[in-house]
């Protein structure tokens, strides 16, 4: 395994061209280190999704280079790169992005079967990750009977259940009220402190405050990029107890 989940040299997405030309994401330099949580913030419209996305494979960049566990991938093709999103990212969105026709279980599950897990494995391993997220006995409902909180704990075990290399979540709390922010919050430190690579792009200052590393993006650039003192056993709790 390489020292590094993510890198990226250069990295551009434009938009449109002539005076329509919007550079979304500007020449970016990017290492993450394995196991490190990176918050990404910025005002709207300065690149952070579609910082996100490139760095996942959602979306082609213009120009640049891009590395995942030191395997270059902005040169794959379209299937070659569906495995590789498949197998080595989870995505977690602000809107959880569930299938409202299919249960909690059976949501968690659907990324394990498309990446060719037999059903039996594939549905004990959502089982589990249900019971990590704390929501075993919601594993038969539909999103539709549950709240904004649960639903993004679904969508962070799923996002979880082929072992990613790197998590990517833009605005997971984005749609969450306060009590459920904690929680998704509690969630974050967890994978934190079990050594998932996390990339976050927030508007909260308590998800930056869980972060290793704080980068400020404007114009689809970075202006700042800070490492944060290591969090103190318990300092954790203590924000996650802010906001009512
Ligand atoms: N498909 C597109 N076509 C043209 N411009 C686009 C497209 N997608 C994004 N943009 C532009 O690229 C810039 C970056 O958008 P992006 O969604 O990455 O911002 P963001 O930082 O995530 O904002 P927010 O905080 O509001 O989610 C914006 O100026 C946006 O208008
Ligand atoms: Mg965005």
């Amino acid at each position: 395994m390489s020292r590094f989940a993510v890198q990226a040299r250069r990295l551009c997405k434009k938009h449109g061209d002539g005076p329509a030309l919007v550079r979304a994401v500007d020449e970016v330099n990017l290492d993450v280190p394995a196991g490190q949580t990176l918050a990404i913030m910025g005002p709207s419209g300065c690149g952070k999704s579609t910082l996100l996305h490139l760095l996942g494979g959602l979306e082609r960049a213009s120009a640049g280079k891009l590395w995942l566990d030191g395997r270059r991938i902005d040169g794959l093709g379209e299937r070659a790169l569906a495995r590789m999103r498949r197998r080595s990212v989870g995505f977690v969105f602000q809107a959880f992005h569930l299938a409202d026709e299919l249960t909690a279980v059976q949501n968690v599950e659907l990324p394990a079967l498309l990446a060719g897990v037999p059903p039996r494995a594939a549905r004990r391993r959502a089982g589990e990750l249900l019971d990590r997220v704390g929501l075993t006995d919601r594993a038969g409902h539909l999103p539709s009977a549950m709240s904004g909180g649960e639903r993004q704990r679904v969508a962070v075990a799923r996002a979880l259940v082929n072992e990613p290399l790197v998590l990517l979540a833009d605005e997971p709390t984005g749609n969450l009220d306060s009590a459920a922010t904690r929680a998704v919050l509690r969630l974050f430190g967890d994978l934190r402190a079990g050594g998932q690579t996390l990339v976050i792009v927030t508007h909260d200052e308590r998800i930056a405050a869980l972060a290793d590393r704080l980068i400020t993006m404007r114009d689809g650039a970075f202006v700042d990029d800070v490492r944060m003192p290591a969090a103190r056993p318990g300092s954790l709790g203590g924000l996650l107890n802010l906001g009512g």
